[in-house]
C-alpha cells in the first residue's frame, strides 16, 4: 500500500454492486409499520413484515445497505468467537441453546431466501473457526467447542488448519456461510418493493412520537404515521431506555488483496482475545479470490493513529498470505452490548409499539437477519422462545455488565469534559497543518477545525449533537468522531453515522 492511495475508500461490496435510487419522502404518509434504517436489520425486518402482509414504509437517511452492512466482512455464522461459553457462564445453558438455535436459524434463513429469490450473491457454505496461536488460550477454545456443541451446533475442537501458519487450536463449526452482503440486501430491497413495501432514501428521521398511531418525523418536516415503529439505525437514534449507556462503539479496519484460488483459505477464521484478526475470502471475476482481513479494533474518536493501524493490518496480511497488492481498504464500526447479546425487541419498558434492533457486537449478519424475523413475529403477536434472551428491557444480567456500563459512563464523562481525548487541541487555527484537524477555542467556544490540502479552513462546533461530548479528528478517514457513542461527522459537520441525528453546529468565524 503506498501513501498516494486515497485516505478512505469504498468497501469491495460497495464498489462491486449497483447503486440505488429510491425516492426521498416528499409527503406525509401512513403505513402499518415504519422501519427506520436500511441496513441488514431494517431491510430484513421490512422484508419479513411485507411477507406477513403488513404495509411497510422504510426510511433511510442515506442509501440502503450502505451503512455498516455495506462495510462488513459478511460472514454469516452462528459461531461468534467465544459466545456460547460466555452465555452459559453469565446466564445459563438454556440461553446458550436459544442463542444457537436463533442464530443458526438465521444462517439457514439466508440460504432459503437466496434460493427463493434466486439472488446472485456468491453465497458459499463453509465452516467457521475461532482460532488461537497462543497455547495459553487453548482451554478457552476447548470450553467454547464444548459449549457450542452442547448448545446444539455441529462444533468440534481441532488442532490443524489450512492457514499458512501454525495455530494452537480452533473451534470449528460446520455449515456456516459467507456472501456478498450488498447483492443480498439490494435483492431484498427490490423484493420489498415488488411486494408492496415502500423504501425512501435520503430521508433522515429526527423525531419519534409514540402513541396510537406512532409518528416519525424527518429532517425535511414530513412524517409517517404507523401503528408500529422499528428503530434499526445501528446505534438507536431514539433511546428512552438509555440503551446507549449499555452499548460501546468499536471501529475496525479491513484490508483486502487478491490471491490464487488454490492458496485461499476455504473456511472463515477469527481469533479470540486482544489483537483480533478475522479472515475470509470472496470469489473474483477473474477466477482468483479476494482475501479479506479485518482487525485493529479501537474506540472511534479516541485519538488513535488510524493510518498506522491500517499499515499494521496490511503488513500482517502480506507477511502471512501470498497475496498481490492491496486492492481495497475500508473501516466501519459496530456496537457491543455490555452482556454480549444484541438488543432486539420493545424499545423501552413503557413501549407498546416501538421496537429496536442494535448491539450486534460484530455479528450483525446472522444477528440482523435474526432480528428481522424476531421483530416481525413480535409485531405479529407471536413470541419466539428466544424473545426474552434478546429483550432490550432485560435487567442487567450480571455484576460484570453493571461494571462495564459504569466504566463506559465514566469514560463518557471524561470525554464530555475533554480530559482524556488524545485529539489535538491547538492554540490557534494557524497551528493546523493542511490535511489535518484539531479542536481550537474560538471566542471561548471549542471548535472542530479542519484545514484541507488547499489550505482552506472549515470550522464547526466540537460538541457532538447527541449528548455533547467533544469530537476528535480521524486523519486517515477525514472525519470527526465522537468517542462517547461513536457518532461520526463529515468535516462540514453533516452526520455520517448516529446516534446523532443533527449536524455539528456551524461556526461563523474561525480565522487564521
Ligand atoms: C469491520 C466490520 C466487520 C464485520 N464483519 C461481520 C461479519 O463478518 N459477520 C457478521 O455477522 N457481522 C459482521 N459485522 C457486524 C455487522 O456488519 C453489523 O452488525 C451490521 O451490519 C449492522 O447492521 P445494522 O442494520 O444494524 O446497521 P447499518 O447497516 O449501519 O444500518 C443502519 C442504517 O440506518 C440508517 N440510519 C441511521 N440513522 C438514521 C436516521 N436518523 N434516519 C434514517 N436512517 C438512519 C443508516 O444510514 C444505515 O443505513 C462487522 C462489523 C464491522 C464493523
Ligand atoms: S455520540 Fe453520544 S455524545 Fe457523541
Amino acid at each position: 500500500m503506498t501513501d498516494s492511495r486515497p485516505s478512505y475508500e469504498e468497501s469491495y461490496w460497495m464498489a462491486t454492486a449497483d447503486t440505488t435510487g429510491y425516492p426521498t419522502l416528499g409527503d406525509d404518509t401512513e403505513a402499518d409499520v415504519v422501519v427506520v434504517g436500511g441496513g441488514i436489520a431494517g431491510l430484513s425486518a421490512a422484508w419479513e413484515l411485507v411477507k406477513a402482509g403488513h404495509s411497510v414504509a422504510l426510511l433511510e437517511a442515506d442509501r440502503v445497505a450502505a451503512g455498516v452492512s455495506g462495510y462488513t466482512t459478511a460472514k454469516v455464522s452462528s459461531l461468534h468467537t467465544l459466545v456460547y461459553d460466555r452465555i452459559r457462564r453469565i446466564r445459563n445453558e438454556a440461553d446458550a441453546e436459544l442463542y444457537a438455535c436463533s442464530q443458526q436459524g438465521a444462517v439457514e434463513h439466508v440460504a432459503e431466501i437466496v434460493d427463493e429469490l434466486d439472488i446472485a450473491c456468491d453465497l458459499e457454505r463453509v465452516p467457521a473457526y475461532t482460532y488461537t496461536t497462543d497455547p495459553a488460550a487453548v482451554p478457552s477454545l476447548q470450553a467454547e467447542a464444548r459449549a457450542a456443541a452442547s448448545a446444539g451446533l455441529p462444533a468440534t475442537y481441532v488442532t490443524d488448519s489450512e492457514l499458512p501458519f501454525e495455530i494452537s487450536g480452533a473451534v470449528r463449526v460446520e455449515e456456516q456461510a459467507q456472501f456478498h452482503p450488498r447483492e443480498y440486501l439490494l435483492a431484498l430491497a427490490e423484493d420489498i418493493g415488488r411486494s408492496g413495501g415502500r423504501i425512501f432514501e435520503g430521508t433522515r428521521v429526527t423525531g419519534l412520537a409514540e402513541g396510537s398511531p406512532c409518528r416519525v418525523t424527518t429532517e425535511s418536516g414530513h412524517s409517517v404515521a404507523a401503528r408500529d415503529v422499528v428503530v434499526a439505525t445501528h446505534y438507536p437514534v431514539f433511546d428512552r431506555a438509555l440503551l446507549f449507556a449499555r452499548l460501546a462503539p468499536r471501529r475496525e479496519l479491513v484490508v483486502a488483496a487478491p490471491l490464487d484460488a488454490d492458496r485461499a483459505p476455504a473456511g472463515m477464521y477469527i481469533t479470540q482475545g486482544e489483537g483480533k484478526r478475522s479472515i475470509r475470502s470472496a470469489p473474483l471475476d477473474d477466477g482468483r479470490r479476494l482475501l479479506i482481513v479485518t482487525g485493529e479494533s479501537f474506540t472511534p474518536g479516541a485519538g488513535e493513529d488510524v493510518g498506522e493501524r491500517f499499515r499494521r493490518l496490511d503488513a500482517w496480511m502480506h507477511e502471512r498470505f501470498p497475496v498481490g497488492a492491496t486492492a481495497y481498504r475500508w473501516a466501519a464500526q459496530d456496537a457491543d452490548s455490555a452482556d454480549g447479546v444484541p438488543f432486539v425487541g420493545l424499545l423501552h419498558p413503557g413501549a407498546r409499539h416501538s421496537y429496536v434492533a442494535t448491539g450486534f457486537g460484530g455479528w450483525g449478519m446472522s444477528g440482523g437477519v435474526m432480528a428481522g424475523s424476531l421483530l416481525a413475529r413480535l409485531i405479529g403477536d407471536e413470541t419466539p422462545p428466544w424473545a426474552d434472551l434478546y429483550d432490550p428491557r432485560r435487567l442487567w444480567s450480571t455484576v460484570r455488565e453493571a461494571a462495564t456500563v459504569l466504566r463506559q459512563q465514566g469514560d463518557v464523562a471524561q470525554h464530555f469534559i475533554g480530559g482524556r481525548l488524545r485529539t489535538r487541541h491547538v492554540a490557534s487555527v494557524a497551528d493546523i497543518e493542511p490535511g489535518t484537524g484539531a479542536v481550537v477555542r474560538v471566542d471561548g467556544r471549542r471548535c472542530a477545525v479542519h484545514r484541507s490540502a488547499d489550505g482552506s479552513v472549515q470550522a464547526v462546533s466540537a460538541r457532538c449533537t447527541h449528548l455533547g461530548c467533544l469530537v476528535a479528528f480521524n486523519e486517515a478517514e477525514t472525519t470527526w468522531e465522537c468517542p462517547c457513542h461513536g457518532s461520526r461527522f463529515d468535516v462540514d459537520g453533516s452526520v455520517l453515522q448516529g446516534p446523532a441525528v443533527h449536524p455539528l453546529a456551524p461556526v461563523d468565524r474561525a480565522d487564521d
